[in-house]
């Protein structure tokens, strides 16, 4: 099983958008997958209650049902605030990546700092057994914020695996239970080539 976990405690950052976005790509690569919403405020969950049924399937993977083999990726949609920060962490063990998603500004920044450097300093991070990547949200590659991204995660030794604008695409498709990757090419075609990167490193080993 794959497990890729979206996290950071900031609020508003964006984990919810990209984990139905991942899972949405993920389904329609024709890969077993189950979103996993760990969040109080449920969005993720009202997002798959929305989706159509003629889309690839994305599964609900709910507490405390066993694994029983039929899902081979696992996206978990963790909240906000110290609970979303201690769930991470948590979940470490039984995860292989790690995607922490930032908006572009000093507080948003700030704000994941602490959690990012924590997060590398655990073991199975730096054993290299669990990777984490980060992914600019709401942001337009080479702007001050975007430099500003990479220079803070070079810092860290970590890959920035996307720049995703900000767009009525994202916000429009999750009305209708849709990711990017359910959308008319005509309609998704600019995001969908800032996914590239990040479609190659989710995939990979
Ligand atoms: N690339 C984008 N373009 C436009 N709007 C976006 C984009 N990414 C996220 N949003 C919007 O920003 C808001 C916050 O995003 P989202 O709910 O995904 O964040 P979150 O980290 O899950 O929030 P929370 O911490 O409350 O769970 C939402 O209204 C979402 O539609
Ligand atoms: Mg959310």
């Amino acid at each position: 099983m794959n497990t890729i976990l979206i996290a950071n405690p900031k609020g508003g950052c964006g984990k919810t958008t990209l984990s139905v976005n991942i899972a949405g790509y993920l389904a329609n690569r024709g890969k077993r997958v189950a979103l996993f919403d760990m969040d109080r405020q449920q969005s993720a969950a009202l997002w798959l209650d929305t989706r159509p049924y003629d889309l690839p399937i994305v599964h609900s993977k709910e507490h405390g049902r066993p694994d029983d083999g039929s899902i081979d990726w696992l996206v978990i949609d963790s909240g906000a605030g110290a609970a979303g920060g201690n769930l991470a962490f948590s979940l470490i063990k039984q995860t292989n990546k790690i995607i922490v998603p930032i908006t572009p500004s000093l507080f948003d920044l700030q704000a994941s700092q602490d959690f990012i450097k924590e997060l590398i300093e655990e073991k199975k991070v730096r054993d290299s057994q669990c990777r984490i990547g980060v992914v600019g949200m709401r942001m337009e590659p080479r702007t001050r914020a975007a430099h500003a991204l990479e220079y803070f995660v070079s810092t860290l030794d970590l890959p920035v695996l996307a720049f995703l604008r900000e767009t009525q695409v994202y916000v429009n498709a999750a009305f209708e239970g849709k990711s990017l990757f359910d959308l008319p090419h005509y309609i998704a075609e600019r995001e969908l080539e800032q996914w590239a990167y990040l479609q190659h490193w989710l995939e990979r080993d």
